[in-house]
């Protein structure tokens, strides 16, 4: 993962590179470093923890030049300390890293034999030995540069600096992303655009197997086998959304609360309620397309895919279409069956995890059609898809995703509205009235928000819980999964979702009276067996918190507390179950002291394997 970023300008590139990183802040967190170049001296500054302690120590130790390099890490080879953090420098060449060197070790003992010395235990320090090693038998750094390449197994997007050519930037890509800024003779290079766009709109896209020499005011375009190419720099029209906690204490609390809005958002200008329909703009599939497909593949990573599982209970019983749910790290290596006739469907917030594209690019090699469900605009999979359907959650900034994931849903649904439309197992009366609830979702969102005061009094009665279960039935299921992973990653406490049903073949062992048991039961077709199921919780010492809908006054009878959901209509209940299940979160987080924003080991974007 990491976020990269490089300058080379008539700037001071310090302040530069530093606004870069905080913008790629969401792509890892755990150390940062930064390393300039001014009169051919070398100045590296690295701090372990988040980007305010580099701030901090640069602030009494500045650095200087107008050609620079820095880096955001999210750890995979060796522990956040301040030896593994970027930039690394062999001999005399300094280089940041985003991507995993897979086969660092061999390369690090040959390099050993050759008398290299290493000082940290990352994957990544090796590139800088190997170029290192190189220059002694180039003719110049970007010869080096393509030698040491041809020898990296993995995937690198790579930002390269010389002490013995100190007026030269090389940016390389293979697999991880990478974009370039160019404004005049100034030269911007980072892992995603955010880190650019308030310099410059002018942004070249790098592909794999491409390099960039940035040295006297201009740029070189070559592969990474050194054939020179020319690359079209395209205008980036979108604006950087600014992070602003506007009052709330912290992003998570703001987005949870954006979710009304958020949601209008996913569906404005879409419905067509009319004629009982849906307007995808980006999807660029009419009727007679969409109806060639017989399969549908849902891929995706974490609660995105949770989002997908959602998917498939939507497609499947409206649409009649045969929708399978991936894994989008297992996907791609296993031969997944699916043709030119399937329907492949990446969802992701980011669009750029890496998991997910891989999945994509898979699915492209086997002639599938590609629509994507996407937040952030222009992202490497909304780029790289058929046709693409935005959810237009807006910048989410807590690692824990929630107002995306609320819209994921919602352009699931849209998206389940236009499928069975087109194939016409949703008539008119039925698209009408699916629209028709989705125009009232916004405000019961916001009723949904209105319990905070009763989840906060649930959070703290459970807080010494070192565990939760929570229990779902059909659609509710995948909520149930969300809101344990929820719970796990901001509040640290251990926790498991499982279909209601599931529970007495094996994890009821668990239950005595120290497990809370958190039980989603709208008032929906499964409610008699969720109740049934509660029983056997109850039976067992375990202390029931169920979740039902308002009007029920039955189900919650025997529990320990009842929380009394909006009813949004059973496809979309899963919208308001997700907010209560996050701001259960929430509270059980705020309560033990945890920093919500960003968990421990978490990154927003994951871009490794
Ligand atoms: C959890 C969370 C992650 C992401 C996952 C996929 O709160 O945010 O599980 O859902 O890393 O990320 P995207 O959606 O960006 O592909």
């Amino acid at each position: 993962m990491c976020g990269i970023v490089g300058y080379m300008g008539n700037h001071d590139a310090m302040p530069v590179i530093m606004s870069g990183l905080k913008m790629l802040e969401y792509r890892g967190y755990d150390s940062a470093g930064i390393c300039t170049i001014d009169a051919g001296a070398v100045e590296i500054r690295r701090s372990s923890g988040k980007l305010i302690n580099l701030e901090q120590l640069i602030k009494d130790k500045p650095l200087s030049g107008t050609i620079g390099i820095g880096h955001t890490r999210w750890a995979t080879h060796g522990k956040p300390t301040v030896a593994n953090a970027h930039p690394h420098k062999g001999g005399g060449v300094v280089i940041v890293h985003n991507g995993i060197i897979e086969n660092y070790l061999t390369l690090k003992d040959e390099l050993i034999t050759k008398g290299h010395e290493f000082t940290s235990e990352t994957d990544s320090e090796v590139v800088s030995h190997l170029i290192d090693e190189h220059l002694k038998t180039s003719e110049s750094l970007e010869e080096a540069v393509q030698q040491a390449l041809k020898h990296l197994k993995g995937a690198y997007a790579l930002c390269i600096l010389s002490q013995k050519d100190d007026k030269t930037l090389i940016a390389a890509k293979l697999g991880s992303p990478m974009v370039i800024g160019i404004k005049g003779d100034e030269y911007f290079v980072a892992s995603d655009m955010p880190a650019i766009i308030s310099h410059t709109r002018e942004i070249v896209v790098m592909e794999d197997g491409e390099m960039a020499i940035f040295r006297n005011g201009g740029v070189k375009f070559c592969t990474t086998d050194g054939s020179e190419i020319t690359k079209a720099s395209r205008f980036v029209d979108w604006s950087p959304l600014k992070a602003e906690k506007n009052g709330y204490p912290n992003f998570m609390l703001k987005e949870i609360n954006e979710q009304p809005q958020a949601v209008r958002n996913v569906i404005a200008g879409r419905l067509l309620e009319e004629i009982g329909d849906v307007y995808l703009e980006g999807m660029n599939a009419d009727d007679s397309k969409l109806n060639t497909f017989e399969r549908i593949c849902l891929v995706a990573c974490g609660t995105s895919w949770h989002a997908a599982l959602v998917g498939k209970y939507l497609i499947e019983e409206q649409c009649r279409i045969p929708v399978d749910v991936e894994i989008a790290s297992e996907f791609r290596y296993r031969d997944p069956l699916v043709s030119a006739k399937t329907l492949v469907i990446p969802v992701s917030q980011s669009g750029e995890t890496a998991d997910t594209l891989a999945a994509l690019r898979e699915a492209r090699g086997k002639d599938a059609y590609i629509v994507s469900i996407c937040n952030v605009v222009d992202s490497s999979i909304a780029r790289e898809s058929d046709g693409v359907i935005y959810t237009h959650a807006g910048l989410e900034i807590g690692v824990a995703s929630t107002k995306a994931f609320v819209t994921q849903l919602v352009a699931l649904y849209l998206l389940t509205i236009r499928l069975g439309r087109a194939n016409g197992t949703i008539d008119l009366a039925k698209g009408q009235q699916m629209i028709v609830a989705l125009g009232e979702l916004p405000e019961l969102v916001k009723k949904t928000l209105e319990l905070d005061p009763q989840i906060e009094e649930i959070a703290c009665e459970y807080l010494t819980s070192c565990d939760a279960i929570y229990l779902g039935r059909g659609i509710s299921y995948p909520i149930a999964l969300e809101g344990a992973l929820k719970l796990k990653e901001i509040s640290y406490i251990h926790a498991d979702g499982y279909p209601a049903g599931e529970m007495k073949h094996g994890p009821i062992a668990l239950i005595d009276r120290d497990m809370p048991v958190f039980v989603l039961a709208p008032n929906d077709r499964h409610l008699v067996k969720v109740r049934s199921n509660m029983e056997e919780v109850i039976t067992r010492g375990g202390k029931v918190i169920a979740l039902c809908s308002e009007g029920d006054s039955e189900t919650g009878r025997r529990a320990n507390f009842t929380l009394t959901v909006p009813w949004a209509g059973e496809l979309l209940n899963p919208v308001l179950y997700s907010v209560a299940l996050q701001l259960l979160a929430y509270n059980f987080a705020i309560l033990k002291g945890k920093n919500v924003d960003q968990p421990r080991n978490l990154a927003k974007s994951v871009t490794v394997e």
